[in-house]
């Protein structure tokens, strides 16, 4: 259903922050993160765009016990529900929210010995110039850690929906996927496939000792959708259905796929088979017979700060 022009804004990424996002990580691929980045010797950390604290509560097992972090976030409304969240889990003395704009960080140069986010540069009209700003918040030798998404990865992986496309189907589902994502770019909201320019991006800034991995983790689904992880992303794949959300709600998307020059008189058959691909899937979970590997192709990206001034 598209929305009308009365229905409230939600906040920024509001559709991303549902009970999904707490199974993004394997624990003992992030402990291996840690071990390969050397984490004991953090105790600082800003989490840049931090939106409720996923990305610092999947963290905060791999830091050091006493180390400390900072989230900052444009929108109030996340940094209550982080500060909150935090509350919860018995981390309130360690991790602290506040409101900022990762464009411009409220904080001196060389203040923290590690700097990161987590699906935040795909939003902002200069990556480059973000990452340039976490550079400069991080100590000398400090680490710099962007886990940023190449999205239209998503729009060629296989479920047993898009094994039964035709192959018209299919592109036409790509290149409305790409059509959009540029738009969103040419808006100057972001690039969703960003995650493939960071570690060049990193490089040009002069950061040093640049690692780039993914993430283990591929998400399957496969009936009876036992577990909590497989129980989140049936409960979101239903609800986006019933909804009609695809990537974005139907009003923002036509925004971008305008912006990104679609021809308008496709838009309405586009939206329908993205529509229709939701809807066979939700079928398809309820009767039992949905599955796929899951997938996507999540950068981990990290670079380090020279001892010397950059
Ligand atoms: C996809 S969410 C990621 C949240 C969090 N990093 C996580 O992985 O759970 C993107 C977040 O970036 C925030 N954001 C977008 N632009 C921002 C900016 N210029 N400054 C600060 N936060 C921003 C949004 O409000 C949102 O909470």
């Amino acid at each position: 259903m598209e929305q009308s022009p009365t229905d409230p804004i939600r906040p920024h990424s509001a559709e991303y922050f549902g009970e999904q996002r707490d199974y993004w990580w394997n624990s003992d691929f992030l402990q291996l993160i840690a071990r390969r980045l050397d984490f004991a010797r953090i105790s600082i950390v800003l989490d840049i765009g931090c939106g409720v604290g996923h990305w610092g509560r999947a963290l905060s097992p791999i830091l050091p016990p006493d180390a400390r972090l900072i989230g900052i976030d444009r929108e109030p409304e996340w940094v209550q529900g982080a500060t909150a969240r935090a509350a919860a889990a018995g981390l309130a003395s360690r991790f602290s929210y506040r409101q900022g704009d990762c464009t411009a960080l409220p904080f001196a140069d060389g203040t923290f010995d590690l700097v990161t986010c987590q699906t935040v540069l795909i939003h902002v009209a200069d990556p480059r110039a973000v990452l340039a700003e976490m550079l400069r918040v991080t100590k000398p030798g400090g680490l710099v850690l962007a886990v940023e998404p190449n999205n239209l990865a998503n729009g060629v992986l296989a479920s047993s929906i898009h094994a039964a496309l035709s192959t018209d189907e299919l592109v036409d589902l790509f290149r409305f996927q790409l059509t959009c994502e540029r738009g969103k770019q040419n808006l100057g909201l972001g690039f969703n496939s960003v995650g493939g320019l960071v570690p060049g991006m990193l490089a040009s800034l002069g950061a040093g000792d640049i690692r780039v991995c993914t993430s283990d983790r591929a998400a399957a689904m496969f009936p009876p959708f036992a577990g909590p992880a497989q129980q989140a992303d049936v409960l979101q794949t239903l609800d986006w259905a019933e909804r009609d959300f695809w990537i974005w709600d139907q009003r923002e998307t036509k925004s971008y796929y305008l912006a990104g020059d679609g021809d308008p008189a496709r838009f309405e058959p586009l939206w329908a088979l993205a529509m229709s691909v939701n809807r066979a899937t939700a079928d398809a979970i309820r009767a039992g017979t949905y599955h796929s590997a899951g997938g996507s192709m999540s950068f981990i990206i990290s670079g380090r700060k020279p001892a010397a001034a950059l």
